[in-house]
């Protein structure tokens, strides 16, 4: 886990301090902060260390251990990040020309940690030549900048200056640590999951032995991704926490529901096995058992296929389940539906239905193929969305 220090210089943002630190450290970060004496007029100490992080001040005068006259080197090696947050003008012009003329500028230049600048001041001196030249130069130096928002000020100001919200600081900062982690932030994505059911009468359904593991291991790779994930489910699998789950029955309820969800969606995966024949005819009544029985089948729409000519701008993932001829009807799959990418799925030997583990093929468009080696569900989802992000950016 990283290493955060926060350095408070003198703004009225120095009030969202505490929150912030609260929320690192129930993140599992190690949190330690620097107020400046201008700061601390605005925030005390103990609000501080009351969420659980040492604070540090200017009293440089009372110093008297070699760790105190330290200090500043001490801080600065053990930081991995440095957040100067709230970021007065003043401390901005100071560390853009290398002053270390108290604990937060001195830290800040003996520090190889990466440095990130949230500023917080009035309209006016945000948009001062001498600030933006000040910031211009840190970003030279390798500083990152983060803000400001724009919005009512303390001063009565409705301008650029404010200092951003300390969820959006929080976002910015998990970015920065796990980039990969929010490469599907913001993004809404379907997924169909399990074996639909397709009634003959009230007690005798047709169907198949998809258990919808395969698609609940995307969701949940896709909701650690940052992705808002609405599954619609035939399975009857635990949710995936943080995901929308809406349960359906028959591949025409699944029909209905993706309708619905993907009118909102960026990615539909169509993961589910669903039935490709229904009933002609549904029974009222139970079926009488006798010799024989026929029953006339009629195909169900297909899914994939409605939501490519209802949203022909939609990212459209596909499987392919089969036995055999894999990758040449895998293509076929995929041109026929009119989809951006397939998964082709060797489902012999019950190898997949209802297994922990898979293996697969990804085809993209232009027929470039990527495979797999058999690995646990979770392992492939990871594979799978890896290409469909890719696939999903290069189409944007
Ligand atoms: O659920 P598990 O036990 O974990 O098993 C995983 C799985 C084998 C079900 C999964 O990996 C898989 O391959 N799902 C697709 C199964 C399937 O129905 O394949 P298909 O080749 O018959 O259909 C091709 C594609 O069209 C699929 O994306 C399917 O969802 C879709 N389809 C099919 C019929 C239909 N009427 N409408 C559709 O949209």
């Amino acid at each position: 886990m990283s290493n955060i220090l926060i350095c408070i210089s003198g703004s009225i943002a120095a009030i969202k301090i505490p929150h912030l630190v609260h929320k690192l450290s129930q993140k599992g970060y190690k949190c330690k902060v620097i107020i400046s004496q201008d700061g601390l007029k605005f925030v005390t100490s103990i609000a501080i260390s009351a969420m659980g992080a040492d604070v540090y001040l200017d009293n440089s005068f009372e110093y008297n251990s070699y760790d105190q006259v330290m200090q500043h080197i001490n801080l600065g090696k053990w930081a991995n990040h440095i957040l100067i947050a709230p970021a007065s003008a003043n401390t901005i012009a100071k560390l853009s020309q290398g002053f270390a003329d108290n604990l937060l500028t001195a830290t800040v230049l003996a520090s190889d940690a990466s440095k990130i600048i949230i500023p917080a001041m009035n309209k006016l001196m945000w948009k001062n030549s001498l600030t933006q030249k000040n910031l211009q130069i840190l970003k030279h130096h390798g500083f990152t900048i983060w803000g400001p928002a724009s919005g009512l000020q303390a001063c009565g100001d409705n301008d650029m200056g404010r200092m951003i919200e300390v969820e959006e600081i929080l976002e910015k900062f998990d970015t920065l640590i796990n980039p990969q982690a929010h490469i599907l932030s913001k993004k809404h994505i379907v997924i169909t999951a399990g074996g639909t059911k397709e009634m003959i009468d009230p007690i005798r359904y047709i169907s198949n032995h998809s258990s919808g593991k395969m698609a609940y291991a995307l969701a949940e790779h896709a909701i650690s991704l940052g992705a808002r994930v609405s599954l619609i489910s035939a399975s009857s699998l635990p949710i995936p926490i943080g995901s929308t789950i809406n349960p359906v029955i028959s591949s025409a309820d699944m029909l209905n529901a993706s309708l619905k969800l993907a009118a909102n969606a960026d990615i539909f995966i169509g993961a589910a096995a669903v039935c490709d024949y229904t009933v002609a005819t549904y029974s009222q009544q139970k079926i009488k058992k006798t010799k024989s029985v026929s029953l006339d089948l009629v195909e169900t729409p297909d899914i994939l296929k409605t939501m490519r000519a209802t949203y022909p701008k939609l990212f459209i993932a596909g499987f392919a389940a089969e036995t055999n001829n894999l990758i040449q009807y895998a293509k076929a799959k995929l041109i026929n539906k009119q989809l951006d990418i397939i998964i082709a799925n060797d489902v012999s030997n019950n190898k997949v239905f209802n297994q922990d583990t898979n293996q697969v093929t990804i085809i993209n468009k232009d027929f470039t193929e990527f495979a797999s080696g058999v690995d646990s569900k979770s392992n492939i989802a990871k594979f799978i969305l890896k290409h469909i992000t890719e696939e999903f950016n290069a189409k944007k």
